[in-house]
């Protein structure tokens, strides 16, 4: 690999963690940026992760953040090069603010959460010589107290978004993708995102919301008496993505459903665990999305609407 540049890792989420054990475990470099308000920061500056992988077997990390140890003020040599930016759907663009005087006038940029992503504003924020990239990843993580437990086996797709990303040489975006691989699995590149962004929608559309109102695991979803809600709201997710242009099959995507919640069974899904810590959802990035589409297209989308409303009461009642 033409460059074996330590991965920052911003955040202290379960994808991002996961990516840095899963690195630091084969001795490779990986630093974390992160917000120093947190608790368990405060104190020392280090932040101590409990790994434990898919087979249970378990590591301690400890990761001094990047931005308590090398920055105090913007350096005159922006240190940061390549960023994973697994933050939720809402924090990106403050992120990428905040970020921005560290960065490598040349950096890449990697960016990943659930919904669907405002690629367009994102651009806005970069250099023309940063590169922007979106992943979209299955892989389940668990994050508690003491660190993350990896919890299934998903799938990764990587695509370039800017024309910067895009001409990067095959050299880089080898190097990209083979460290990413190392971090979370494999990793597939794609040319057009947009499939692979509408069905990881359909799959959070689905799972989130109902395991997020239920507190249950997302193996629990796989109950006979869930199915029609499931089915109801997965038709209307092919709906609204068929005037947009995407087709989505149903039959396709209720098989994926069904195998995301098989392979991520054990899993409490990314909303239920926000719920549960009292932190903002990605509703309005995953059904919310879904629901500005119908309306452009005058459509109605009663099922999905229906559980909008429930986690957002949910959500104001933990606030
Ligand atoms: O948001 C999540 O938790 C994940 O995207 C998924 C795939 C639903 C697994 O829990």
């Amino acid at each position: 690999m033409n460059e074996l540049v330590p991965l920052t890792i911003v955040g202290q989420g379960a994808i991002g963690l996961l990516a840095a054990c899963q690195l630091q475990r084969q001795r490779l470099p990986v630093q974390l940026w992160l917000r120093h308000n947190e608790s368990n920061l405060r104190q020392t500056g280090k932040l101590s992760v409990d790994f434990t992988d898919l087979s249970g077997q378990s590591t301690s990390h400890i990761y001094t953040s990047v931005n308590a140890s090398v920055f105090t003020t913007a350096p005159a040599t922006p240190l940061i090069t390549r960023i994973v930016i697994p933050v939720k759907a809402y924090a990106v663009l403050p992120c990428l603010a905040e970020l921005q005087p560290y960065l490598s006038s040349q950096a890449q940029l990697i960016i990943s959460h659930n919904g669907m992503p405002e690629l367009e504003a994102y651009q806005q924020q970069l250099k023309a010589e940063q590169a922007l990239w979106f992943l979209s990843t299955t892989q389940a993580a668990l994050r508690s107290a003491s660190g993350v437990q990896h919890t299934g086996i998903g799938q990764s797709t990587l695509a370039a978004i800017n024309p910067t990303a895009r001409k990067q040489s095959a050299s880089q975006q080898q190097a990209l993708l083979q460290q990413l691989t190392l971090a979370l699995g494999p990793v597939t590149l794609t040319a057009d995102i947009l499939p692979v962004l509408w069905q990881k929608l359909a799959i959070n559309a689905v799972i989130n919301p109902i395991t997020a109102l239920h507190r249950c695991r997302n193996g629990e979803l796989a109950a006979p008496e869930l199915a029609p809600l499931i089915s109801a709201l997965l038709r209307e997710v092919c709906l609204v993505a068929a005037a947009e242009g995407m087709d989505l099959t149903y039959a396709s995507n209720l098989s994926r459903v069904y195998q995301v919640i098989e392979a991520t069974k054990a899993n409490k899904s990314s909303m239920l665990q926000d719920i549960e810590h009292g932190r903002p959802t990605e509703i309005n990035a995953i059904t919310g999305y879904l629901l500005r589409c119908a309306a452009r297209h005058k459509l109605t989308l009663p099922h999905n609407e229906r559980l909008l409303a429930q986690v957002q009461q949910l959500a104001q009642g933990q606030s």
